[in-house]
């Protein structure tokens, strides 16, 4: 059995690569993305040598601008958001990961894919859904699932057993589970588990908090083009070297915290601490260019259809037909999603204060509460209301003649 794993390096899917060689005796292939984590990832190929896996059965791929240009960026086209608030950090990068494990298992030639969430939660769903619906017939292997381990202890045990390597803090339990990439920084479980608890403020990894954020406000500007943001303050950016700059602008002024009880795929409602540092000034900004941009119709359009392409996402049916034409219909919307949106960014906050486009559909002529030009006429609005008026006006001769 040859099994590509999706490896992160740490202790669980160190764990996971031992069992796999051991319980089915598998020549395991590792794959380690960097998503824009913050953490290394070389040390992971190291520790899968340490581990006897191959050198030609290692891949370690920066996937940071593909993550932010083909998944985030569609994402935020439509403003998507899960449950109201939750910006999906976690949620957009498992297809990504199951596509490029699928790849390296084409390559490779392997029989199988394996990934490390428990059988609790979205991920799991998210990454199997990305793998059939890539590759119908592969075989899945989700170890959380199947083997017989009860405790964090016999798991350390089975470890200590095959010289895995384990840092002093991953020995005790860690005080909670956390998933990382350059849109989001996930915390839950442990500490986090009690929803009638403030989180401690150790949790956050990347924003300051807004109380220790600076007096004095960041303005910003954002320029988009076809709904997607390209440049800060005028100068051009790659899609990951934009997130990332805006990601520092959050952290510095203490934006995109978000504490959240959830309604998972599974069933179970779950609490989760979000950080989204450069997301949420993406999302009011990119709402910024639309509200001159875009047709009324239009908007309330993609508004409506919004939550049900966020529970896509969430319910990890990313590569699904009825997700692509949400998406068909989205990036149609932002042909003329052009220009650029002024931001002040103040004590967690992200304020649209500007915005200009030579797409702009906004008529200062037209809206002026000064005499403006010959294209509105005020008294046609009277029969405009009149109309509108008519089926109001019967129901309430109807109400005023049964109460007669
Ligand atoms: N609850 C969030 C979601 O479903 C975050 C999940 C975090 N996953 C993790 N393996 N720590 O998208
Ligand atoms: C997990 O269960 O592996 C993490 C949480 C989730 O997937 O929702």
């Amino acid at each position: 059995l040859k099994v590509v794993l999706a490896y992160s390096g740490g202790l669980d899917t160190s764990i996971i690569l031992k069992w796999l060689q051991t319980e089915y005796d598998a020549e395991v292939v590792t794959f380690t993305a960097d998503l824009g984590q913050g953490e290394e990832v070389e040390p992971a190929r190291r520790k899968a040598e340490l581990l006897g896996v191959k050198p030609e059965n290692i891949f370690i791929d920066d996937l940071r601008e593909e993550f932010v240009r083909d998944f985030v960026f569609p994402m935020f086209r439509a403003n998507t958001v899960y449950e109201g608030q939750y910006l999906l950090g976690t949620s957009i990068a498992r297809p990504l990961i199951a596509k490029r494990q699928i790849e390296i298992a084409r390559q490779v030639g392997a029989d199988a894919v394996c990934h490390g969430a428990t059988g609790k939660g979205n991920d799991q769903v998210r990454f199997e859904l990305g793998y059939y619906a890539l590759e119908p017939d592969i075989r899945v292997i989700a170890p959380w699932r199947e083997w017989q381990f009860a405790s964090r202890e016999q798991l350390i045990d089975f470890a200590e057993k095959n010289q895995i390597p384990i840092s002093k803090d991953k020995r005790g339990e860690s005080p909670f589970s956390i998933d990382a990439n350059l849109l989001h920084s996930s915390s839950e479980g442990k500490v986090l588990e009690d929803p009638a608890q403030e989180a401690p403020e150790y949790v956050h990894q990347r924003t300051i908090s807004p109380e220790e954020a600076p007096d004095q406000p960041t303005i910003v500007t954002i320029g988009f083009e076809k709904g997607d943001p390209v440049s800060i303050d005028g100068e051009a950016l790659s899609p990951a070297a934009l997130l990332t700059k805006l990601n520092q602008l959050g952290h510095d002024n203490g934006i995109g915290r978000l504490d959240l009880v959830e309604n998972r795929f599974v069933g179970m409602k779950s609490r989760g601490v979000y950080e989204t540092p450069g997301g949420s000034i993406l999302l009011p900004a990119h709402r910024g260019i639309e509200s001159i941009t875009l047709d009324g119709g239009a908007m309330h359009l993609k508004d409506e259809l919004m939550p049900r392409y966020a529970k896509l996402i969430y319910n990890g049916f990313w590569f699904s037909p009825e997700r692509e034409m949400l998406q068909a219909l989205i990036d149609k919307s932002q042909e003329h999603v052009t220009g650029t949106v002024t931001m002040k960014l103040y004590k967690g906050n992200a304020t649209v204060i500007g915005r200009e486009s030579a797409h702009s559909l906004y008529d200062e002529d037209l809206v002026t509460f000064e005499e403006g030009s010959g294209s509105y006429d005020q008294r046609d609005a009277a029969g405009f209301i009149k109309l509108n008026a008519l089926r109001l006006r019967i129901a309430a001769q109807r109400e005023k003649k049964l109460a007669r």
